[in-house]
């Protein structure tokens, strides 16, 4: 007696064997046919049962989402559309699932009806798909840095520093709200604290993957992130997976090497080792478009995406030649985009990056040198005193999928540039001290784990591609 997997028995090409297998019930049809599924495999295998030497009261028990065991041998199928199929000689319910209530019947469920059913929603092909192929990809980026020479590094949850700059943070405190010690002026005094000091989770491991980097050589981290920003969008979470490589001795362009490689990398690996999900994924998108009107309809399908990306090369744009195209274009010129271009130095916003990779150049495009002040104190300022050496990934259908940069590794600059931005030079001492002691160019970026699930699944919200969404007004599960 073997206990195998959906998945294996599916591939084994030895018949007329003794199995032993646990999954629930997808359906139950004519009394007979179960299709059973157990998670390894999108596909259900067929369990065909003798009603006649069943009894009664178990038959009624086999229903959509219960958990069964089932003994039997795997068989040639006497049906079409599977080759083979389990002879069931010995089935017991696990676990009932009361037909009248269970969430996941049989049918279309609308995405929003199963967000609210996050804890079942994996019972579903779409969800059991994209989740899978999530964890694919996730392997796919270690192994792509292991095999590369990078150090995984874990950086600190929760953390006393800013390093994006943008205030967007969740304190993290052991005060009692309703009676906090109080300071003299009577601000709350985080002296008293848990650290000793105000903490909030981490908005990046970058800074302290810039000191391993500048020891180790190439590392990277992929860890939990969080940001307090109300962005209430399909691309938004206020807790998302990201993973920051950083490397020593790279420059920018090597940033954008690396950057492009790596995603075509991961994304050829999915291809080759998620094929069946993708295809129902795919498939999935194909019958959506069919309901939409022609123009709104992809031209390109998730595979052919897919191979798009892995085999053209993306197109690098400094930001100032991307103005020019946006200040000439259509859009901006009707003023049909919400925010007009008018000038050099003004803050892309989404529809215009949508413009620039999904109307213009119609493939990833990598933007870079953007104005310093509309990017972080961190990065390299270049020789003409207003431009730093930074890079945005911008995927079509996504907009940001990578934000990077090469860093500030001249002392005096950085201080400046933390001065004029009123970074507190002693919160960040440790960060000053690796441009004190051997500093050296170093590069990196950080792409956001969850909008690489979506473009490579062809999910429209980010809420559907994380198991338990974190967004606001929503921490349910
Ligand atoms: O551009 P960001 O803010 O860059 C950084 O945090 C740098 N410290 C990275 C580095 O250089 N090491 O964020 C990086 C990426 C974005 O390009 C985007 O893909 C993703 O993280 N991201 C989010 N994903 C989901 N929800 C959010 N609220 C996100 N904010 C950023
Ligand atoms: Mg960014």
């Amino acid at each position: 007696m073997t206990s195998k997997t959906v998945a294996e028995l599916l591939k084994s090409d030895f018949k007329s064997q003794d199995i032993d297998i646990k999954g629930w019930v997808r359906t139950f049809r004519a009394n007979r046919f179960i299709a059973l599924n157990d998670g390894s495999s999108l596909q259900n295998i067929q369990c065909v049962v003798d009603f006649e030497n069943t009894d009664e009261k178990t038959l009624k028990r086999i229903t959509t989402g219960a958990a069964v065991h089932i003994k039997g041998q795997l068989i040639e199928s006497q049906g079409k559309g599977q080759s083979v199929e389990i002879k069931v000689d010995n089935i017991v319910i696990l676990g009932d699932s009361d037909p009248e209530t269970f969430p996941i019947q049989p049918k279309k469920h609308s995405f929003e009806f199963l967000r609210e059913n996050a804890h079942l929603r994996t019972r579903t092909n779409t969800f059991s798909a994209v989740m899978r192929l999530r964890s694919t990809l996730s392997f796919a980026i270690h192994k792509y840095f292991n095999d590369n020479g990078f150090y995984y590094m874990h950086t600190p949850i929760i953390t006393g520093s800013d390093a994006e700059g943008a205030g967007e943070m969740f304190r993290v405190s052991a005060l009692d709200p309703k009676n906090p010690p109080l300071t003299e002026d009577g601000k709350v005094d985080y002296k008293e604290d848990f650290f000793g000091k105000e903490t909030n989770l981490t908005v990046s491991g970058q800074l302290e993957a810039e000191a391993y980097a500048m020891s180790l050589g190439k590392v990277y981290t992929f860890g939990p992130t969080f940001r307090a920003e109300n962005s209430n969008t399909s691309r938004h979470l206020a807790e998302f997976w990201m993973i920051e490589p950083e490397v020593a001795f790279m420059d920018l362009a090597g940033n954008m090497d690396l950057a492009e490689d790596f995603l075509k990398s991961v994304l050829k690996y999915v291809l080759e080792h998620n094929r069946e999900d993708l295809e129902f994924l795919e498939q999935r998108l194909l019958d959506e478009d069919k309901t939409k009107p022609q123009a709104e309809r992809s031209a390109m399908t998730l595979i052919d995406k897919l191979k798009f990306v892995i085999d053209n090369n993306f197109k690098r744009v400094s930001y100032t030649e991307a103005i020019d195209i946006l200040k000439d274009s259509k859009p901006n010129k009707k003023k049909q985009f919400k925010y007009i271009i008018e000038e050099w130095g003004a803050d892309l916003q989404s529809e215009h990056e949508r413009f620039l990779v999904e109307k213009h150049f119609k493939c990833p495009v990598i933007l870079f040198d953007y104005p310093a002040n509309i990017k972080a104190f961190y990065m390299r300022l270049n020789e003409d005193g207003k431009t730093v050496r930074a890079m945005d990934i911008l995927f079509p259908g996504i907009g940001e999928m990578v934000g990077g940069s090469q860093r500030e590794e001249r002392l005096e600059v950085l201080k400046e540039k933390m001065k004029a931005l009123d970074i507190d030079e002693e919160e960040l001492w440790w960060y000053l001290e690796l441009r004190k002691y051997g500093t050296a160019v170093h590069s990196g970026f950080g792409l956001g784990f969850e909008r690489l699930v979506m473009f490579a699944t062809g999910m429209g919200n980010i809420r559907d591609v994380i198991p338990f969404p974190r967004t606001p007004q929503n921490a349910d599960f």
